[in-house]
């Protein structure tokens, strides 16, 4: 039969097994997705033993979004913008890679959130694999400039440049902040808090009907989103439910059918509250 599993390191309290058997029941096709821990070092090793056991499709978190990058034969054109995958294919002997965090994103902000994002001067915090994978869908969505800030300047560069669109995104460091002005959508895409810290940030940067969107879900996301409605954010999303659309995004590349999403949203929203 065919296996579906989602990488990462720490994965034992992945929710990611949970929609997927949830979006199987509502679907009708039969769903056998397993949480499998790997450290970047072994990556490519559990994958290969997963491929024995009849590997076709996975999901991968973090820290292994940008090594799944590098262990693809050939990527979406989103996958390659971002420079990050989450999602991967089994296609004959090669692994096809695709990233859904940003379709996911922004189909939550628009769609379940009704905010329209066109011409939202937006902050990015981090430049990691989460970072990488949301970046490109929000330039599509319409977004107006993009600032990303974070820890290591020359990961903000670099993915600026990989983004390709110097007129639109500028790095900047996190030094800078109380000189960027006011933002009307703010991305926290760092993995902060689940090191228990956050970055330092100004209320300076929060515009008079700002979101706050943290990529982040449960614990993870308090630090930020509190920090957020303290700050007078208008809007404050945390990443349940872009990892609700993330999973029907490859769900649909998997098995062709695109499930639907509130009553798995509602679920996971009533137990993870
Ligand atoms: P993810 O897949 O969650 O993006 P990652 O690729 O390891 O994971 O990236 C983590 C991000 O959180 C990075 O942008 C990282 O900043 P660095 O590139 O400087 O490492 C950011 N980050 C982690 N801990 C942080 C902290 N304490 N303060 C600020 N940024 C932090």
């Amino acid at each position: 039969s065919k296996h579906f599993a989602v990488f990462g390191h720490p994965v034992a309290h992945s929710l990611s097994p949970k929609i997927h058997a949830a979006f199987g029941r509502q679907t009708g096709i039969p769903v056998d997705y397993r949480a499998i821990d790997a450290e970047p070092g072994q990556f490519t090793h559990a994958l290969s033993d997963f491929i024995a056991m009849g590997g076709v499709g996975a999901n991968v978190t973090l820290p292994l979004k940008q090594v799944a990058f590098t262990l693809c034969d050939d990527l979406t054109e989103r996958a390659r913008r971002a420079g990050a995958v989450n999602t991967l294919v089994r296609n004959g002997d090669t692994w096809h890679g695709d990233n859904t965090d940003g379709a996911g994103l922004v189909r939550d902000l628009t769609d379940r959130h009704a905010l329209d994002l066109r011409s939202r001067r937006t902050l990015l915090l981090g430049a990691g694999g989460g970072a990488r994978g949301v970046a490109p869908a929000l330039l599509d969505a319409g977004i107006g400039d993009l600032y990303i800030v974070n820890r290591t300047a020359q990961r903000s560069d670099a993915l600026a440049d990989a983004l390709g669109e110097p007129g639109r995104v500028h790095p900047r460091y996190l030094n800078d902040l109380l000189s960027l002005g006011e933002f009307d959508l703010i991305v926290n895409a760092t993995s902060a808090a689940r090191d228990g810290q956050m970055p330092q940030l100004p209320r300076s940067i929060v515009g008079p009907r700002c979101a706050a969107v943290d990529l982040n879900y449960g614990e993870a996301a308090i630090p930020f989103l509190a920090w957020a409605r303290a700050a007078g954010c208008r809007d404050v999303v945390d990443g349940l439910g872009m990892l609700v659309e993330q999973a029907a995004e490859s769900f649909a590349r998997w098995h062709g059918v695109r499930p639907e999403t509130d009553a798995v949203y509602e679920m996971l929203r009533s137990h993870h509250d």
